[in-house]
């Protein structure tokens, strides 16, 4: 498959066209909570940032759409924008429902240009699947909530999945369009966003602990922490991104440069012992 042509094109877009589902979030299995459950999912502190990233990327994606001339991909990427939108109906659904707190904050003015806007979005998407895809494999096994409603987050998860192969995809389209389809060239932009991602995603942290992220680890996380090393995140991270990445198309290419990253940090912390040994009781 060459990078860049027409089949690529089409490949790439009718995949993503023919993976969307048909759903409305207010009609999925949404599970009665129980009085502990509850206090967990209310305990969470970033619903109210994850509601308005959904939202800000809903609108991104979807201005972006309104200036691509070619009609396949602007098809796809409106699709994707739809998507993102639902996300954020899903999150507003489960606030709704189980009485989280989480305000709805107007969406900031976008950028001008909307090329960089959707690219800087794509990369941290990028990022934040990665990352979630280890956190989301560990949440889910320590039985943190009831896994009907890990069920649920699914249907987000596999939509990212599904987002940042197109992404990707696009993003080597786009680039060999506009004559930067090397491969080192394309190495170098990548690593430029991604290390914006990684400032955007540092600011979002610190933003956390400095809310209310302190309480969250101190109180209802523990089951969560407990199972917690970050050596075990990195190798949760390689695998699920691992078994997530299969169900595409072998021609497809797919993000490389953090598992690349993720598997010199696990044999790094290979070294490392996994858990200091508990203290013995005397
Ligand atoms: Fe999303
Ligand atoms: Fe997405």
């Amino acid at each position: 498959m060459k990078l860049g042509s027409q089949a690529h094109k089409e490949l790439f877009c009718n995949q993503f066209k023919a993976t969307h589902r048909v759903f409305e979030p207010e009609e999925l299995p949404w599970p009665e909570l129980g009085e502990s459950d509850l206090a967990r999912l209310r305990a969470v502190p970033f619903w109210q940032e994850v509601f308005h990233t959904e939202r800000r990327a809903g609108a991104i994606v979807r201005a972006f759409a309104e200036t691509v001339h070619d009609p396949l991909l602007r098809e796809a990427i409106d699709l994707q924008g739809y998507e993102e939108a639902r996300h954020a109906r899903l999150i507003r659904v489960m606030i709704e429902r189980y009485g989280l707190e989480a305000k709805e904050q107007p969406v900031e003015k976008l950028p001008d240009d909307a090329v960089t806007a959707f690219v800087d979005f794509g990369y941290g998407e990028c990022f934040d699947a990665f990352l979630g895809f280890g956190v989301f494999k560990i949440a889910r096994q320590s039985r943190f909530l009831p896994d009907a409603l890990f069920a649920l987050f699914d249907v987000l998860m596999h939509e990212e999945t599904r987002h940042i192969v197109f992404f990707v995809n696009w993003m080597a389209y786009h680039e060999v369009e506009r004559g930067r389809g090397a491969a080192p060239l394309r190495a170098l932009t990548s690593v430029y966003y991604y290390a914006r991602a990684l400032g955007r995603l540092v600011g979002t942290v610190r933003r956390g602990a400095e809310s209310d992220g302190v309480n969250f680890s101190a109180t209802q996380a523990d089951v969560f922490l407990d199972d917690f090393s970050v050596r075990r995140l990195v190798r949760e991270c390689l695998s699920e991104n691992a078994r997530r990445m299969a169900e595409f198309d072998p021609d497809l290419l797919r993000p490389r440069l953090l598992p690349a990253l993720g598997r010199i940090a696990s044999s790094a912390l290979r070294l490392w012992p996994e858990r200091r040994p508990s203290p013995q009781p005397v």
